[in-house]
This record gives structure tokens, sequence and C-alpha cells, in this order.
């Protein structure tokens, strides 16, 4: 079925998830949404976060997509189940793949989960991961400084990596040998995440594990595309930046990115 997939994120970072499902589905046409005029979402109040989400999921809906992916673990943590309710599309979120990519991974039993404040306030990931191994250790992290630095497009630069690695810090002490990148901005600064935490850890993204969700439900339904996709990118805030980080991460040229307005009556 040629209907596109919708993915949401507060901002950028859903373009990790986005990635790895167009890299898996070729052929499935995908249409964005990143909130980049009201990100971060992290320090949000939940239900302030569970409105945009809606405002979101909404917009899409109106553009007829087969499948919602909430490609941020703050809004998962708050409205994956109400939206889940009330979409006839099916809806998935990044955390339960996330915690199942951690638990495959780990072999002591000791996972670090680095995530938005609103994620760890949650207690999302300590749930999800208990629900597939009760005898799971998670160390949970806020890492409030790295999705403004993502988002203004600096994530290249030395002053990133001093950022992330200032983050980390409270890491030193703990003992985990698998660290979950338990907010989709994150995979984007992987290579400094992965200079603080050492070799002996490996540092996991929930992409591939949503990725393969999608592509189980679009089999499932018998609805996988066949065609040559051409994917649209929406945002609230800056095209222009929009369009370059999206144009740097998904090495796509071209990309057809538009102003959306989300409001409260969405
Ligand atoms: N990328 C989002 C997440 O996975 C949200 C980041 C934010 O807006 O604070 O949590």
């Amino acid at each position: 079925m040629e209907a596109p997939i919708g993915v949401i994120d507060s901002g950028v970072g859903g373009l990790t998830v986005a990635k790895e499902i167009m890299r898996l589905l070729p052929n499935e046409k995908i249409y964005y949404i990143g909130d980049t005029a009201r990100c971060p979402y992290g320090p949000r109040p939940r239900h302030e976060v569970r409105n945009f989400t809606w405002q979101m999921a909404k917009a899409l809906e109106r553009k007829g997509i087969k499948l919602l992916v909430i490609a941020c673990n703050t809004a998962t943590a708050v409205a994956l189940h109400s939206l889940q309710k009330y979409f006839s599309v099916p809806v998935i979120g990044v955390v339960n793949p996330g915690a199942r990519a951690a638990i495959k991974n780990t072999k002591r039993h000791e996972v670090a989960v680095l995530a938005t404040r609103g994620t760890v306030e949650s207690g999302a990931y300590e749930e999800a991961i208990a629900s597939l191994s009760s005898s799971t250790h998670v160390v949970p992290l806020a890492c409030p400084t790295f999705v403004p630095l993502v988002e203004s497009g600096e994530y290249k630069s030395s002053v990133a990596r001093g950022i992330v690695h200032e983050g980390l810090k409270p890491l030193r002490d703990e003992s985990f040998d698998t660290v979950i990148l338990g907010c989709t901005h994150y995979p984007i600064l992987q290579h400094y995440i992965e200079e603080v935490v050492g070799e002996h850890v490996t540092v996991l993204s929930s992409a591939e594990e949503t990725a393969k969700d999608v592509q189980e439900i679009l089999a499932q339904r018998g609805e996988l595309a066949i065609g040559t996709p051409q994917h649209k990118f929406f945002a609230t805030g800056s095209v222009p930046i929009f369009k370059d980080i999206a144009e740097d991460w998904l090495k796509l040229e071209q990309t057809e990115v538009a102003r959306i307005k989300l409001t409260s009556s969405d």
C-alpha cells in the first residue's frame, strides 16, 4: 500500500529512526513532522508533551498515513497508550524497541539509559526493561544539554564533544556493559558518547528495532509498499535549519521540507 508512514518527533531526533526505516524499507514513503519550534520536549510538563504529540499525530492522520511512529521517547512515554486507543492505524513508540535492543545485548544485566529529563522521570525504560528481564539493573541519566546542541546543528564541533564529555560525567562510577540511547536525538552524538564510555561498552539506539517493528506490522497487514518513495518533511520552526540537518544526517539531496503550523484545535 502506497500510503505514507508517519514519523513524529519534537525536532530532528526522529530522523535517526526515519533513516533506519528508509534503510530497511526503501520503498516506503515517510511523512515526518519535527516540532522544532517547541523543542525540547524533555523539560516540559507531561500534559504539554501529550498535547503537542496529539497535534502532530492528527496532522499526519489528515494526510492519510497507514502507520504512525512516535519517534520520540519523551512523547512515547506520555502519549503512546492514548494514541493507540484513538487511532485506527497502528501506532508504535520507541521505548519498547529500545528496551528490547538493550536486553538482547547486555551480558552483565547492567544497562545505562541516557534520555531526556521527561523520559527519566517517567520511569518508562525501567518499566519496559523490567517487563523483559526482572534481573537487569538500570542506570538512568538525564542529559538536558544534548538536544539543544543537536537542534542547533552544532553537533560536529569540538564544543559538542566537550558538552557530551561533561554531561556523561555522572556515569564515571557506574557499572554497565550496554548504553541505550533513550532519546532519538542522541545517535547524532553517538561517536562522542562512545569515546566516553569506552570500547568495552556497546552503545545502541532504538532505531533498528523500531524499523523492524514497522516492517513486521506492515507485512502482517499486507501493507508493504512497492513504489519509489517521495518523502515529505514538515517543521514547525526554521525550514533551512531542518533541511540542512536532514540532508546531512539522511545523506539525501533535495529533501522536500515545508513549514507546518500546529494548533490546539488539531
Ligand atoms: N527526541 C526526543 C526523545 O527521544 C525528545 C527530545 C526533546 O525534545 O527533549 O526523547
